[in-house]
């Protein structure tokens, strides 16, 4: 069964706090939260102060998504905030081995996200190091985005490449991810399903999120 991570970017920022019963409250897994900086990505979202604040009413995982540049500075900071999870991006990192080494050393789990236009076998090395790894099916920056379709492809082949290495890396899709798409992300070997639209725009997020729970069968 895929582990679904409601995005809280795609929330209603004046009502977080019903946001976040709705997570706990439904079959949903994780809460993705997604940090932007305004320099790797054209746009600022909200940071640890924030996600404090959630964490006194999310009940489940804590997976944050750093869409910064020198993630390292803060990583402490999104510990002490709550994060369980922490996921740095490919691109913002030319020191990778020692952003993971340091997440991991302060007690979190450690991804690592690639843009669309990164191969997934740049990550071959640090595979048996990673927790996860996100596949960002858009470029980052926003919400409500389609979902760019060669990264189906992309999925199979970290699929291939994690059953070979054995490493027990967990695949996670991030970007215009919803019911049209996601028996087929899946099928190409996802663990982890991100949906911030599909779940907070929808007329019914909890049968929204019980049908994505449910999308392989
Ligand atoms: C995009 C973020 C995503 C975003 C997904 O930069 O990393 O997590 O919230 O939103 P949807 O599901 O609406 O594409
Ligand atoms: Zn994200």
């Amino acid at each position: 069964m895929p582990i679904i991570a409601p995005s809280i970017l795609a929330a209603d920022f004046l009502h977080l706090a019903e946001a976040c019963e709705l997570v706990n409250d439904s079959e949903a897994d994780w809460f993705h939260l997604d940090v932007m900086d305004g320099r790797f990505v054209p746009n600022i979202s909200y940071g640890m102060s924030i996600i404090a604040q959630l964490r006194k009413a999310g009940k489940k995982f804590f997976d944050v998504h750093l869409m910064i540049l020198e993630p390292e500075k803060y990583a402490e900071e999104f510990k002490e905030a709550g994060a369980e999870g922490l996921t740095v991006h490919w691109e913002a990192c030319p020191n990778l081995h020692r952003n993971i080494q340091q997440i991991k050393g302060l007690g979190m789990k450690a991804g690592v996200a690639v843009n669309p236009h990164t191969p997934v076998a740049f990550l071959r090395d640090i595979l048996g190091d990673l927790d996860l790894v996100n596949i960002m099916s858009v470029n980052p920056g926003f919400g409500g985005q389609s979902f760019i379709s060669y990264s189906i492809e992309k999925i199979k082949q970290l699929r291939k490449l994690i059953d070979q290495t054995g490493s027990g890396t967990l695949i996670e899709v991030d970007g215009g991810v919803g019911l049209k798409n996601a028996r087929e992300i899946i099928a190409a070997g996802a663990d982890v399903l991100v949906a911030g639209n599909a779940v907070f725009a929808s007329s019914d997020p909890l049968g929204t999120i019980h049908q994505l729970k449910y999308a392989h069968l």
